[in-house]
């Protein structure tokens, strides 16, 4: 497992379900790489604290969202996936990473100031240094490359201005992480107002694909897509609605964007919609069945949790061993 293989690590907040969004722009590129890398897919309980959880509810969308890992089609024999809570390392490379971040860095951070607007009743500190949080979490493993969405490439810049500037006082502690961002799928907009980003947090039900939805009412959701008014099928950003959908049509299928332009010219919107809706939810569907399957063994997800989250464990201390002596810290 600790072979001389690069090191993937990435994660998801566990707060809602799991969106169509995450799966294209993410979850989908790591079951892709992840035969030739040691792969770390964190579910990342700590930052979902950041904004007010019920404890319960919690508990069970970190669960599910591991689960859905596995469902997707990550082999947590393989890969390493574990909660970040379980590995105390995420947690104290973040208070030490804290006192390497300015904060002119995080005022300019487009998460928080969208976090901000959005729970002005509770700006907390951790809302603010919640990217110390995402470096320590990348660093703590000698991470080559982390698979994100577009939305997440500020916050693997300051990963690496970090790294660097520690590496740049202490000696090559860090390995410096590139990010992974798909061609397609980097960037999945709401069904309903496709100049936004597709989001877990969408009050509207219609905006967003959540992985765990019924067929028929994913079908739905895409007859209902907001498109334009001309009906004509183009590839364009004028045309968002249209653009969304043949992003998800291509990222699901591996058509290029100009065969399907192709396949759907002159075919109308609705059509379009069905096709994409039945592509979705037949894409989606033996994810769903696995789902279903785990469920129903407990027993066997308890002891993936164990076990990855020893071996997570392992991998942090042999950074955070080096850290702590870099920085002065007693041994
Ligand atoms: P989160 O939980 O918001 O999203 C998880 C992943 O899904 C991607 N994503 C999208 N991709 C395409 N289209 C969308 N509409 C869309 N919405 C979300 C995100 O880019 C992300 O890859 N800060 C991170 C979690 C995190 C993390 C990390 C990620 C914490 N530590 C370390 C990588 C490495 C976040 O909030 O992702």
């Amino acid at each position: 497992m600790f072979d001389d293989k690069k090191v993937i690590f990435s994660g998801m907040q566990a707060t809602g379900s799991i969106t169509l969004g995450n799966y294209l722009g993410a979850l989908k590129n790591w079951v892709k790489l992840n035969e030739e890398y040691t792969c770390l897919y964190s579910v990342v309980d700590l930052h979902s604290i950041t904004v007010r959880q019920d404890p319960a509810e919690l508990r069970k969308r970190s669960r599910a969202l591991l689960m859905q890992y596995i469902a997707a089609g990550l082999d947590p024999e393989k890969n390493i996936i574990y909660y970040q809570s379980h590995v105390s390392g995420h947690a104290e490379l973040g208070w030490i990473l804290n006192c390497y971040t300015y904060m002119g860095e995080l005022n300019r951070m487009t998460q928080f100031k969208d976090k901000a607007a959005k729970h002005t009743d509770n700006i907390n500190a951790g809302l603010y240094t919640y990217p110390a949080l995402m470096a320590a979490d990348i660093l703590l493993y000698q991470t080559d490359v982390v698979p994100v969405g577009s939305d997440q490439k500020q916050h693997l810049e300051i990963t690496r201005d970090i790294a660097l500037r520690f590496n740049n006082i202490y000696g090559d502690v860090f390995t410096i992480p590139e990010p992974y961002i798909g061609k397609e799928g980097a960037r999945i907009m709401s069904l309903q107002e496709p100049e936004k980003k597709m989001s877990k947090s969408d009050e509207n039900a219609n905006a967003s694909i959540y992985l765990l939805d019924d067929p028929e009412l994913i079908k739905k959701k895409f007859k209902r897509a907001v498109t334009d008014s001309d009906n004509a099928i183009a590839y364009s950003v004028d045309k968002p609605g249209i653009k969304n959908l043949i992003d998800i049509y291509c990222s699901f299928t591996g058509e290029s964007t100009d065969s399907a332009v192709a396949i759907f010219e002159g075919k109308g919107y609705g059509n379009l919609k069905a096709i994409v809706g039945d592509t979705v939810a037949e894409g989606l569907r033996p994810i769903q069945e696995k789902f279903k399957e785990l469920s129903q063994n407990s027993d066997y997800i308890d002891s993936i949790i164990k076990a990855n989250a020893e071996k997570a464990n392992y991998m942090a201390q042999k950074t955070l061993r080096k850290v702590k002596k870099k920085i002065g810290l007693p041994q």
